[in-house]
């Protein structure tokens, strides 16, 4: 049984007295939910003040992105000692506005996760196609591409560390989500092309979250397909109330 992991991406929104408020409000509903893997991602600045609200509960923390170098010189970059440091847990990697606003490639990414799961941090590898992609036919053919190029050389063992998020680019902050049967769709060939990759085990063991305009109104229909374990939430996570019902949508 793959417990269901609801990740707010807070993106690049709210300030330290922002984030305090909204995590005030989730703290109050959620601090001892144990059905549900709670995670939030805060943007750096305010992972020290959220962390410290957070200590003792069981909402876990995560951030958005991660340099795939130890330390050094590598201005604007944030290494993972400096993560652990605040009691971080969880990294996003690879999302798709990281991919087209950063021209991050499947190498880095990959670059990246191994990082992450060499020094005990749970990669969040996000893989998703574009509109043009999906009306071309070619919806496999880019998530599978993206599948094995973050994911090379992760071993069977690691993957109990992995989640993958897929979120179409097209369902991304638009308001248009992918039906239930078009995401676990995807999931579906996701989990088969990891079954290819590190076997059956892992594939049954790895949680895929779904992304993209999920919602409390969604959240019930996406999460009782078989292959979705989980969501990763944007704008609906900037709110206490909206993502605290997308977590009970989940229990
Ligand atoms: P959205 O974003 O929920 O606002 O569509 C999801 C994401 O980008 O992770």
């Amino acid at each position: 049984m793959r417990k269901k992991i609801i990740a707010g991406n807070w993106k690049m929104n709210k300030t330290v007295a922002e984030a305090l408020a909204l995590v005030d409000g989730l703290k109050a509903e959620l601090a001892s939910c144990m059905d549900v893997e709670v995670v939030v991602c805060p943007p750096f600045t305010a992972l020290k003040s959220v962390g410290d609200v957070l200590a003792g509960t069981q909402i876990k923390l995560g951030c958005q992105n991660m340099s795939s170098e130890d330390d050094g010189a590598y201005t604007g970059e944030i290494s993972h000692a400096m993560l652990r440091d605040l009691s971080v847990k969880y990294v996003i990697l690879g999302h798709s506005e990281r991919r087209e606003y950063y021209k991050e490639t499947d190498f880095w990414v990959n670059k990246k996760v191994k990082k992450a799961l060499e020094k005990n941090l749970r990669p969040i590898v996000c893989v998703g196609e574009k509109l043009a992609d999906r009306e071309s036919g070619n919806t496999e053919k880019v998530v599978e591409e993206q599948i094995r190029g973050s994911l090379a050389g992760i071993t069977a063992e690691q993957f109990e560390n992995v989640v993958v998020a897929y979120e179409p680019v097209w369902a991304i902050g638009t308001g248009k989500t992918a039906t239930s049967e078009q995401a676990q769709e995807v999931h579906a060939f996701i989990r088969s092309i990891i079954r290819d990759m590190v076997g059956e085990k892992a594939a049954k063991g790895l949680r895929i979250q779904y992304g993209g305009s999920m919602k409390a109104s969604n959240a019930k229909e996406l999460l009782s397909q078989p292959d979705i374990d989980g969501g990763l939430i944007g704008g609906a996570a900037l709110e206490a109330r909206s993502f605290v019902d997308i977590v009970k949508a989940g229990i």
